[in-house]
């Protein structure tokens, strides 16, 4: 681990925001903004991939993203076709395993397709786990997880925190360390609900497509100086 973090999240999670602000403060479509933020895509999960940071989560569509103009939507979508269709291959090469947290049976047949081949292309990746949440909503996620624990039919006495986690998207994945949103908004959208109860939050006024490798470092630096206490005081986190 380098030197200037002394401890790493291991799992990150972030929220891509501002593309469409970044886009119209340059006389630019917002599509552009999203263009550009694909694009800081690929930088961000090559970095956590260097640094070593297992488990990546993107915020890439919500549920409630379906109520953007369709041009818009089409577009977000294209973006996510050209990104699977580049970053595959090497996705593969380099043991970033690709997974979805959220409904894609209701994605579109094309996105649904390539996403489904990349996350068995790429299901023995174990260097890295990349999350896209896409067709997600935090509160469909938790009722989704109810629903299916009734359905396996478990006697109330196994309705436990540690069982329910198995029922939601990130089934056998550390809960996020730390959440990052871009470009200045302070709300959690109905992103990772149940996850993120003991989460560190980041904000920054950095827009998506601005939030390169620096910022990124900024960013894991502020959460290395954060203490963790998960409800104990701070003499019982240091042990005295
Ligand atoms: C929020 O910015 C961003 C999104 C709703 C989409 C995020 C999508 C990408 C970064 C590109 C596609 C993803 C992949 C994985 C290839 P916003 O447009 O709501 O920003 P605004 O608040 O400034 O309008």
């Amino acid at each position: 681990m380098e030197q200037q973090f002394p401890f790493l999240p291991r799992h990150l999670a972030i929220i891509m925001d501002g593309n469409g602000r970044w886009a119209q403060a340059r006389g630019l479509k917002r599509v552009d903004g999203h263009r550009a933020g694909a694009d800081n895509v690929r930088v961000i999960v090559t970095e956590c991939r260097r640094l070593g940071i297992p488990y990546l989560t993107l915020y890439a569509f919500s549920s409630e993203n379906w109520k953007r103009p369709p041009a818009e939507v089409a577009a977000l979508f294209s973006l996510l076709l050209d990104f699977l269709g580049t970053e595959v291959a090497r996705m593969e090469r380099e043991g970033i395993r690709l997974m979805v947290l959220g409904d894609v049976e209701g994605l579109p047949l094309a996105q649904r397709t390539a996403l489904k081949h990349a996350m068995k292309r790429t299901a023995q990746g174990r260097d890295m786990t990349l999350n896209l949440a896409l067709n997600y909503g935090g509160r469909e996620e938790i009722v989704r997880a109810a629903r299916r624990m009734a359905e396996a039919g478990l006697p109330p006495e196994q309705y436990t925190e540690a069982r329910f986690a198995d029922f939601l998207y990130t089934q056998g994945q550390p809960d996020p360390d730390l959440l990052v949103r871009t470009s200045g908004e302070l709300r959690l959208s109905n992103y990772l609900l149940y996850q993120c109860a003991y989460s560190e939050f980041y904000f920054t006024p950095v827009a998506w497509p601005d939030f390169g490798v620096d910022a990124l470092h900024e960013a894991l630096r502020a959460y290395a100086g954060r203490s963790r206490r998960f409800g104990q005081t701070q003499e019982q986190v240091n042990g005295c």
